[in-house]
C-alpha cells in the first residue's frame, strides 16, 4: 500500500486522517511523547491491522488515546483517583490502566480486564482524535522492538508501504513514552516509567511504586549488577506490563552502556572506546554535552547538558537511530542520572543495551 504524508497544519488533512481512521484504516500521528500508530479502538480488524503492521507479539496491549473524559468513560470505569490525576495530568504524558468497558475491542487489551488510557498534550492529536469521535488504540509507531519514532521521518523509516498515512506534526517535545500508572491494585504501581516524573506523580499520590522489575532493570534492586548481561536478565523478573518483558528500543548494532557516579562513567568510557577501536571498527558515543571532549570516537551524539534530563529524553530515540545510521560496528552510551526525566532515559538506554556495565 501507498502511505499518504499528511500535514497537521492543514485542517483539511487531519479531516482526511479522522476518515482513514473511520473506515478502519491505520494513521500514524504526532503526541507530545512519540508518534502513535493509530487505529478505531472499536473495531477489531483495525486494531489487528497495528499488530501486523508492527509485527508486534498479541499478548502486548495497546494504549487507547481519548479526546476528553467523555471518552474516557466510554473505554473504561474511572475511579476517583482516576479522575483526580486526569484533572492534574490531562492532557499530559500519564497513562491510567483502568478496569475496561465492553466498547473497547478484545484486541486492544490483549485478553485482560484492564485498559491503558491517556489524553495526549498535542494539538494535531487533538484535533484528530476530536475529528475522529471515537476512542483511538495507539501504540508508539515503529516496527516492534525499534527505537520509537520521534519525527514523522522515523515512522516513515520503518513503517512506509505498511499503513495507509502518516500525520507529520514536526519533532515530539518530550521524546520519551508516557508513564503508565496501573490503579487496579493497592498499592498503586507505575508499570512503565516515562515521560511524567514519578517525583511529580507522588505528590499527588503519595504511595506510588515503581514495578520491581524496573528498578531492577535500573540495578536499583540491591542485585549485584557489575558487568551483568541484560539479555540474559532480562527473562529473570516478570514485569507487570505485558510489553515491558521484551527487549526493546534496540539498534542493530552492540550498545553498550556505562552507569555509575559521573567520573568513574567518563574514564571507564574513555576505556571501553579505545578498546573498541583498537579492534578496528568505528564507534558512536551517545553522551551529555560535558562529557564530549573526554572521548576519542568516531562519531559524537550530543544529548544536551548534564543537569537537563528533560533535553536527554527529547534527543535519546534521534540519537539511537541516527548513531545506527552512522554505519558505527558499536554505540557506546553514558546513562545519566537516574532522576527526573533521568529515569526513564536510563530505563530506555537499559533495555536498548547487548551489555551494561555498572562502575
Ligand atoms: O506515550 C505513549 O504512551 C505512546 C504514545 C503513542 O501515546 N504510546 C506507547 O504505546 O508507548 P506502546 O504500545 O508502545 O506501549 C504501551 C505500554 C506497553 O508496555 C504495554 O504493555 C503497556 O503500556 N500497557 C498497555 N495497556 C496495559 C494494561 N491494560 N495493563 C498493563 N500494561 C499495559
Ligand atoms: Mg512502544
Amino acid at each position: 500500500m501507498e502511505t499518504r504524508r499528511l500535514s497537521g497544519r492543514n485542517e483539511e488533512e487531519i479531516r482526511l486522517a479522522a476518515s482513514i481512521l473511520r473506515r478502519g484504516g491505520l494513521v500514524a500521528f504526532p503526541t507530545e511523547t512519540v508518534y502513535g500508530l493509530g487505529a478505531d479502538a472499536t473495531n477489531p480488524e483495525a486494531v489487528r491491522a497495528i499488530f501486523a503492521a508492527k509485527g508486534r507479539p498479541s499478548d502486548n496491549p495497546l494504549i487507547v488515546h481519548v479526546a476528553d473524559l467523555e471518552a474516557l468513560g466510554e473505554a473504561a470505569e474511572p475511579t476517583e483517583t482516576a479522575l483526580e490525576l486526569a484533572r492534574r495530568f490531562w492532557p499530559g504524558p500519564l497513562t491510567l490502566v483502568l478496569p475496561r468497558k465492553a466498547a473497547v475491542a478484545d484486541e486492544v487489551t490483549a485478553g485482560l480486564e484492564t485498559v491503558g488510557v491517556r489524553m495526549p498534550d498535542h494539538p494535531v492529536a487533538r484535533a484528530l482524535l476530536r475529528a475522529t469521535g471515537r476512542p483511538v488504540a495507539a501504540p508508539s509507531a515503529n516496527r516492534s522492538g525499534r527505537p520509537s519514532p520521534t519525527t514523522a521521518e522515523d515512522v516513515l523509516a520503518d513503517l512506509d508501504g505498511r499503513i495507509d498515512a502518516v500525520l507529520d506534526g514536526g519533532p515530539c517535545r518530550i521524546g520519551v513514552e508516557s508513564t503508565v500508572v496501573d490503579l487496579t491494585g493497592s498499592p498503586p504501581l507505575v508499570l512503565r516509567v516515562g515521560g511524567l516524573a514519578v517525583e511529580e506523580l507522588r505528590r499527588w499520590l503519595p504511595g506510588l511504586e515503581i514495578d520491581r522489575a524496573i528498578l531492577r532493570q535500573l540495578g536499583r534492586d540491591g542485585s549485584p549488577a557489575a558487568g551483568r548481561d541484560a539479555e540474559t536478565e532480562a527473562g529473570s523478573f516478570r514485569p507487570r506490563a505485558p510489553g515491558m518483558k521484551y527487549r526493546h528500543y534496540a539498534p542493530r548494532v552492540p550498545l553498550y552502556l556505562v552507569r555509575g557516579e559521573e567520573a568513574r562513567v567518563r574514564e571507564t568510557t574513555a576505556e571501553l572506546i579505545r578498546r573498541l577501536r583498537t579492534g578496528g571498527g568505528r564507534v558512536a558515543v551517545i553522551a551529555p554535552r560535558e562529557s564530549m571532549g573526554y572521548y576519542d570516537a568516531d562519531f559524537r551524539l550530543d544529548l544536551g547538558p548534564r543537569a537537563d534530563p528533560s533535553a536527554w529524553a527529547t534527543r535519546l530515540f534521534r540519537a539511537l537511530r541516527e548513531a545506527e545510521r552512522t554505519g558505527a560496528a558499536a554505540i557506546v552510551a553514558e546513562a545519566p542520572p537516574a532522576e527526573g526525566l533521568g529515569l526513564a532515559v536510563a530505563e530506555r538506554l537499559s533495555r536498548a543495551a547487548s551489555r551494561i556495565i555498572d562502575c
